[in-house]
């Protein structure tokens, strides 16, 4: 028997201008991804994951993020952080003024050596000096674990693996892990089988949850962590996105999509959903395809 205690509010993560773009076949220039920042933060998003400090060669699409940084104008409030793999995208962080960084481990060692080039065990060494002199700098880091149900290289993932690198982040000084389903072939019961394990090391207010969409079990993925109490949704607007080392995967859930199903439901986002949808329809005509989003293309309809 499931108890159910959905949280009054949930904090939307908004993952789009990195892990939406980090894979489009075509660079964005700098004045789109600008302009969707902005357009996010105007519809209500208090947390925006901007871009990454990585190999240009790796992800030539990240590669003009200290531009688009540095052209924004940032709203008081609004929390914008970037992705940073090691000491270098650190310090490319402190230039830009950003006080929050993501660091990205997996539970998988093959996936950790495609994405990152090197073992979990050594790129936990590299995230804890990283974590170190982030902290020592007033900046707040927060953690991913990737491939957390299903891995694309070696299928199966033993949620022990999960829970090693969710307490090995932690310790380090993040102050929430966000459990990636990298390649989204999760299923509701088997995330919170995962939840409920992870979270006898990790206090569920901690814990985030960023669910790609590739096999439609995102949305029922999120209201299986909602009722467990998780309050903290990473999504990305119009479903985009993907990874460039995950081989198959989709987009992240559609950001319009969790904000009407939790509008629904009563759980507060901050978050307006018109604004968001306008958002989502000029970065999807910038890229020229047609938003991922199931609200967002009923509400175009009804607005025909
Ligand atoms: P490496 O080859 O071991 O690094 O790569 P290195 O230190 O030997 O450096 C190699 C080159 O990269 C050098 O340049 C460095 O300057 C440069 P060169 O001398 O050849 O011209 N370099 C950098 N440049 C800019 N910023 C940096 C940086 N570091 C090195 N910070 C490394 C290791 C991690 C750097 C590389 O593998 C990399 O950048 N990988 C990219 C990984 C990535 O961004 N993946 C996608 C994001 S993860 C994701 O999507 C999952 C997530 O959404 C959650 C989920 O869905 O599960 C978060
Ligand atoms: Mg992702």
């Amino acid at each position: 028997m499931i108890e159910e205690h959905y949280p009054a509010r949930v904090r939307i993560v908004e993952v789009s201008p990195r892990d939406g773009l980090q894979n489009e076949p075509a660079a964005v220039d700098v004045a789109t991804k600008v302009a969707l920042i902005e357009a996010l933060a105007n519809a209500g998003l208090q947390a925006i994951e901007c871009g990454s400090f990585v190999s240009e060669k790796r992800v030539p699409q990240m590669a003009n993020t200290a531009e688009v940084l540095s052209a924004l104008r940032r709203s008081r409030g609004v929390d914008y952080s970037v992705l940073v793999p090691n000491l270098q995208g650190l310090e490319a962080a402190v230039r830009s003024e950003i006080t929050n960084i993501a660091i990205f481990a997996a539970a998988s060692e093959t996936f950790s050596q495609h994405n990152i080039q090197c073992s979990i065990a050594e790129s936990l060494s590299r995230f804890r000096a990283v974590t170190e002199q982030a902290l020592a700098h007033g900046m707040r880091v927060r953690g991913y674990v990737s491939c957390v149900l299903g891995c694309p290289y070696e299928g199966i993932v033993a949620p022990e693996a999960v829970v090693r690198v969710a307490k090995a982040l932690l310790d380090m000084g993040c102050y929430e892990i966000s459990l990636g389903d990298t390649i989204g072939v999760g299923t509701p019961l088997a995330a919170q089988a995962l939840i409920r394990q992870v979270a006898e090391h990790v206090a569920i207010s901690r814990l985030a949850v960023h669910f790609h969409d590739t096999y439609g079990q995102a949305l029922a993925n999120i209201l299986a962590a909602l009722q467990l109490g998780v309050a903290v949704i990473d999504a990305a607007v119009s479903g985009l996105g993907g990874c460039p080392y995950a081989p198959g995967a989709t987009g992240n859930v559609a950001t319009e999509d969790v904000v009407y199903m939790l509008n629904g439901m009563h759980i507060e986002t901050g978050i307006d959903l018109d604004k968001l949808t306008a958002a989502g329809q000029t970065i999807s005509a910038a890229l020229g395809r047609e938003s991922k989003s199931k609200a967002a293309a009923a509400t175009r309809r009804k607005s025909r």
